[in-house]
């Protein structure tokens, strides 16, 4: 049997539930292997290994996150050779989400032989123009991302390759102009604009705990950020006292609760 390796990145879970539905969709043909690239160790064995690389991640502003940007890059010189399936989760948009990410590993040497972008739940608690859904009321959503793999995987285990989604120059087209272009400009001040409301925060160091960029330092019941969050939205949507802001101007009304149905 081929060795399939994971590499996802995943700020509340939409990632994640992709990324293990795909691996157990292709386990006929394929061992697979799942990790996060954050804080993962031996990772040039980990790709040596692989017969099938799959990278997954959330699409930011029609951008891959910082985390699976640096991840292509530092190890892009080991990609020659290497088959590639790209796998982006998204609320309602991204454009060529997925292939901004395929052109870099394409770059490096890398055969991206599939692709396919993925709607899932809305994460962004802070902003009230974008609803926040759990429990029951995500089912639908996932049941829609759930078949979209089936088929996505089926192609795979069929003839060796699937379809690229977003590849083509008029989705490159929408993601670069409505979005990348400008949240790329302003990525930088994005990251230093967490905000802690003191007022409400009991200092339980959930956040700190919990951030994937140790960017969220505990002192004396006290959380300062360090300027290095990847906007993934986990403390957000993980402090008991809502009370973190990061591109919204509001603390969160309702949190996400990810995609397990059952934690909601
Ligand atoms: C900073 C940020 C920017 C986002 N930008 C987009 C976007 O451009 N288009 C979109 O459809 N969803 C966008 N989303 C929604 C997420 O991509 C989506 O909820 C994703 O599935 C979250 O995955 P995760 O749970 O694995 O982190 C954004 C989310 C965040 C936190
Ligand atoms: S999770 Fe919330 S309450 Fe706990 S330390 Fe962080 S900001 Fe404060
Ligand atoms: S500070 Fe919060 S949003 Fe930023 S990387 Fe850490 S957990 Fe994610």
């Amino acid at each position: 049997m081929k060795n399939l390796t994971v590499f996802y990145f995943s700020g509340t879970g939409n990632t994640r539930f992709i990324a293990e539905y795909l691996a157990q969709r292709l386990s006929a043909q394929f061992s697979a292997a799942l990790f996060d690239i954050c804080g993962m160790q031996n990772v040039a064995e980990k790709i040596a290994h692989a017969d099938l690389i799959l990278l997954a991640f959330p699409i930011y502003g029609s951008a891959p996150p910082i985390p699976m940007r640096d991840f292509v890059h530092k190890y892009g010189g080991l990609f020659s050779g290497k088959k590639f399936l790209i796998a982006e989760t998204q609320y309602f948009y991204s454009g060529d989400g997925a292939a901004s990410l395929g052109r870099t590993v394409t770059k490096y040497g890398g055969e991206i032989i599939g692709a396919e972008m993925f709607n899932m739940p809305n994460n962004l608690a802070d902003c009230k123009m974008f609803p926040v859904k759990n429990g029951e009321e995500i089912a639908p959503i996932l049941e829609k991302a759930k078949r979209r793999a089936d088929k996505f995987a089926a192609q795979i285990c069929r003839r060796g390759r699937a379809h690229k989604r977003g590849f083509s120059p008029l989705s490159h087209g929408v993601g670069y102009f409505t979005q990348r272009k400008f949240f790329r400009k302003g990525e930088k001040e994005k990251r230093r604009a967490l905000k802690v409301d003191e007022s409400r925060c009991v200092g339980c160091g959930l956040c700190a705990k919990n951030c994937p960029a140790e960017n969220l330092l505990l002192q004396n019941k006290k959380v300062k950020p360090l300027g290095k969050c990847v906007l993934c939205y986990r403390c957000v949507n993980l402090c008991p006292r809502k009370a973190i802001t990061l591109v919204g101007s509001a603390p969160p009304e309702k949190q996400y609760k990810g995609p397990n149905i059952e934690n909601s």
